[in-house]
């Protein structure tokens, strides 16, 4: 970002003499931030005159408390307020929004390296020791942030001598780091928010010969990790690779998920092997079809990828020859949701909202349900925004799918308001089982012995068609944060 120097009107210590000043005040007081091109009518006449000194003594008077100067007089409107009264800086960032930032909040996030450790970004200051009520002195701006003094404290460990301090926050870090929700279409430079995963749908019409792989020799490759790289960075952009001549091994297959991370262990085990059988604990296990599903949908933190490798399809009549069936299918859930949201935006919504809760309910280990289950559950599509609050979900700011029909259960604490509520719910559900199945986005691949698969479980879903046999398969789970951690170890932006 190319900073901007915002100008500076810097006030301090003054009353509550101006309506005009009153108004402003009690807008603060109501909102987080406000628009400042809608205050124009209203409010930034004065600031400016304020700020030009078309000002008149008689409606502005100076006191020894107050300061005042303009970084850059061609970067206006550019205000910022020490509001003694209220302990608040206010700064207005020429975006059309003005944020409020606490004394007591700014002091405590100084990035000095006497408060912050400059290479473990640690605090260092004692939070503790900050006065609750402490007060700005006096604050400027200055090309390279907002420059803030604070006043003398007595309380310096041992010595009993006071020191004033200053700090200064860069501007894109202050824009960026807003301390209270702002309005959704008021949020601090929208363009740069968190950047949004880049992400590339794999198509149906890409199986089986054009679906992204990389060969176990160059995953495995060491100390190049240019293979791994490719296949970190497969999996975040498109959701799944393949890695084609794996040995067809369990413990190959192990080899190729630590290579990410260590094994995520849940009810089911660490790393899994299993042949399908009778009195199975869950559907996976039997020979019935799946229907597209994410796994672990009653977990608070679902498993963030899923490895498996077919090890062995042989027909239940004639162990000698290949079993019939069985294919694995995918779905792009971020595909599928944009789809929705383009074509049946209530059916969006309805997903984004209600929260549903899930369970695995055969395990002898006993019921598995999320730590929210009893409280609210979660919505099928799961959102997120830098400012931690979506007003608007939209297929940019989603992060996490969950969706398991199959392991839905009725909540102990009701997800729907009303009938009407319920009906949209069940409506949106309908379609959207509807659109993963469709041959738009449903992808079908037949899993071969020494071609595993690993699949990105918070964004691409997965099913199996109904077979004849007996298969052997094994796999396993790593968390989310442990796949973006091992990305982002090898720079790739995850
Ligand atoms: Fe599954
Ligand atoms: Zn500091």
């Amino acid at each position: 970002m190319k900073p901007r120097t915002p100008s500076v009107l810097f006030r301090g210590g003054y009353g509550f003499q101006y309506p005009w000043k009153r108004q402003a005040l009690r807008r603060f007081a109501n909102n987080t931030s406000f628009s400042t091109r809608k205050r124009a009518s209203s409010l930034s006449t004065r600031w400016n005159t304020v700020s030009t000194s078309q000002r008149t003594p008689s409606t502005w008077t100076p006191s020894h408390t107050q300061t005042r100067c303009m970084a850059s007089a061609s970067s206006l409107p550019q205000v910022l307020i020490n509001d003694m009264a209220n302990q608040e800086v206010i700064v207005d960032f020429n975006t059309g929004t003005a944020v409020r930032y606490p004394s007591f909040w700014l002091r405590d996030h100084c990035p000095c390296a006497e408060c912050q450790h400059p290479s473990t970004h640690q605090r260092q200051l004692d939070t503790f020791t900050i006065d609750p009520e402490i007060k700005v002195s006096s604050v400027r701006s200055t090309p390279s942030g907002l420059e803030v003094s604070w006043p003398a404290t007595t309380d310096i460990p041992d010595t009993g001598s006071s020191a004033t301090h200053t700090s200064v926050y860069p501007w894109e870090w202050l824009e960026t780091h807003p301390p209270f929700i702002q309005a959704s279409n008021k949020t601090p430079s929208p363009t740069r928010q968190t950047a949004q995963r880049t992400w590339a749908h794999v198509p149906p019409s890409a199986a089986p010969d054009n679906l992204p792989r990389v060969s176990y020799d160059a995953i495995m490759n060491t100390p190049d990790t240019d293979g791994l790289k490719h296949f970190l960075q497969n999996i975040h952009t498109y959701g799944l690779c393949f890695m084609p001549e794996t040995p067809a091994t369990p413990e190959a297959t192990q080899s190729l998920i630590e290579r990410i991370a260590h094994i995520r262990a849940t009810h089911y085990g660490g790393f899994w092997d299993f042949t399908s059988e009778v009195n199975p604990i869950d559907t996976a296990y039997t020979n019935d079809p799946l229907p597209p599903h994410t796994d672990t949908t009653y977990f608070t933190d679902p498993a963030g990828l899923q490895l498996f490798h077919l090890l062995s399809h042989t027909s239940s009549r004639d162990p000698g020859k290949p079993g019939k069936g069985g294919e694995s299918t995918f779905v792009d859930g971020f595909a599928a949701a944009a789809y929705l949201h383009k074509h049946f935006p209530q059916h969006y919504h309805a997903l984004a909202t209600y929260p549903i809760t899930s369970a695995a309910l055969g395990s002898p280990a006993g019921a598995f349900l999320n730590t929210n289950a009893s409280l609210h559950g979660y919505p099928v599509l799961n959102h997120s925004s830098p400012t931690g609050r979506v007003s608007s979900p939209s297929p940019t700011m989603l992060v996490q799918i969950r969706w398991n029909n199959l392991d839905r259960f009725a909540p102990m604490t009701p997800s729907f308001p009303n009938h009407t509520a319920l009906k949209s719910w069940y409506a949106a559900a309908r379609e959207w089982a509807r659109i993963l199945e469709s041959p738009e986005f449903l992808l079908t691949v037949k899993l071969q012995p020494g071609e595993p698969v690993i699949f990105d479980n918070w964004r691409v879903l997965h099913g199996r068609l109904g077979f004849e046999g007996k298969r052997r398969v094994c796999g396993a789970y790593t968390g989310m944060d442990d796949f973006r951690a091992r990305c982002r170890s090898l720079g790739i932006e995850a």
